[in-house]
């Protein structure tokens, strides 16, 4: 039962980059229209190139699977293949990253990237009702500078990106390395988000918040690890984007048993689900919901939290996200309707909402299990 509500619930995703939706039959597809040497030679050599150790041994091989995207159409197609995929999976709200250095650095443009991305987000919003933004990420293995060159050439196109974000090989390349950059986009009114906290120490995470003046930290779960680093980020309700499955696959953590996303929850931190490469780490949002419900034992309440902190945590305008805490709101109590399931007569639906009221979780034993 928890499964459906899962798959039908609506949610906004935060934490994807773009070139990691690219799926190897749509990669194949575009390296042989490019007349590409294909990166691979079969789908089985492809999927078996996907055995990842590490945070590094996994962007090898996203770098070479993005290097057949060379024309505006290829932007396109792999953008809309996203949102198809996300429109299946009740995504009402998207958040975009991606990494126009993996690309101006093979001689494709800055515009034909974010060309070919928008529209597909302009389709997006007109067939599916999907609205979406686009973060820009710098390549933080690379320099300073080269991310200052990459923010100038941003600028034409600056009504279509909301903020820039740092992503790629974290360790050894602290937040500050682009305090200049970050302060130059804020200047030009870009919101910020970091990378922090997923292979790097939690100092990262205090570097992206105090130097980058971040508004979300992407993947941040090496919070616990500081008492006052938490109390700080649950007072503020800093986001943290989490990626569950990306998490196990990247050895971050050794099972999706012993992720430690519920206990970031029940700190009161404002955790969302998201699926980070959704094409090399084995599913899209709703399979990372699905996993870690079932890994962690979480309940109608938590996922119901998760769901709500994602849309708190959009950059939308105050009143499309009120539109859409109504939408989930109103979802809640259809589903009731739907699926009368009634507990010393309350419904589900007025259970949840109670407890989000109290701002507690509510007693899953009494409610009963999945
Ligand atoms: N982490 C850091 N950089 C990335 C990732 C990731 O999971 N995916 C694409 N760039
Ligand atoms: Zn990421």
């Amino acid at each position: 039962m928890i499964k459906a509500f899962i798959r039908d619930i609506p949610k906004a995703e935060l934490h994807i980059h773009i070139e990691g939706s690219l799926e190897p039959d749509l990669m194949f597809a575009i390296a042989e229209r490019n007349k590409l040497i294909r990166p691979f030679n079969s789908i089985e050599e492809v999927r078996s190139a996907y055995q990842f150790t590490h945070l590094k041994s996994f962007l090898d091989v996203y770098y070479e699977g993005a290097g057949v995207l060379m024309q505006e159409r290829d932007f396109y197609d792999m953008t809309w293949a996203y949102l198809k995929r996300a429109h299946a999976q009740n995504v009402r709200h998207t958040e975009i990253f991606f990494d126009p250095q993996a690309h101006t650095s093979r001689g494709v443009s800055f515009e034909t990237v974010i060309t070919g991305m928008h529209r597909a987000l302009v389709d997006g919003q007109r067939l599916f009702g999907i609205s979406s933004k686009l973060i820009m990420c710098f390549l933080r293995h690379l320099s300073a500078d080269l991310a200052m060159d990459t923010l100038h050439q941003a600028l034409p196109f600056k009504e279509w990106i909301i903020g820039v974000g740092l992503d790629s090989c974290e360790v050894g390349h602290p937040p500050e390395k682009f305090t200049r950059v970050f302060d130059k986009a804020l200047e030009e009114g870009f919101l910020t988000v970091a990378h922090a906290g997923e292979e790097g120490p939690v100092e990262y995470i205090h570097q992206a918040l105090e130097k980058l003046r971040v508004s979300r930290i992407d993947h941040g779960v090496r919070c616990v690890a500081d008492t006052q680093l938490v109390k700080k980020l649950v007072e503020a309700q800093i986001p943290l984007t989490v990626c569950p499955l990306s998490n196990v696959r990247l050895h971050v953590f050794d099972s999706i048993k012993k992720h430690n996303l519920k206990h970031m929850l029940d700190l009161g931190l404002c955790v969302t689900v998201n699926s980070d490469d959704p094409a090399y780490f084995g599913g899209y949002i709703t399979e990372n919901f699905l996993a870690v419900q079932e890994g962690l034992n979480l309940d109608y309440n938590d996922i119901y939290r998760l769901v709500k902190n994602s849309f708190e945590a959009t950059f939308l305008d105050k009143q499309i996200k009120q539109g859409l805490i109504t939408e989930l709101d109103t979802f809640i109590s259809g589903y009731n309707q739907k699926d009368i399931r009634r507990h010393k007569g309350k419904t589900f639906a007025h259970t949840i909402h109670q407890s989000a009221l109290n701002n507690k979780s509510y007693d899953r034993e009494s409610f009963g299990s999945a």
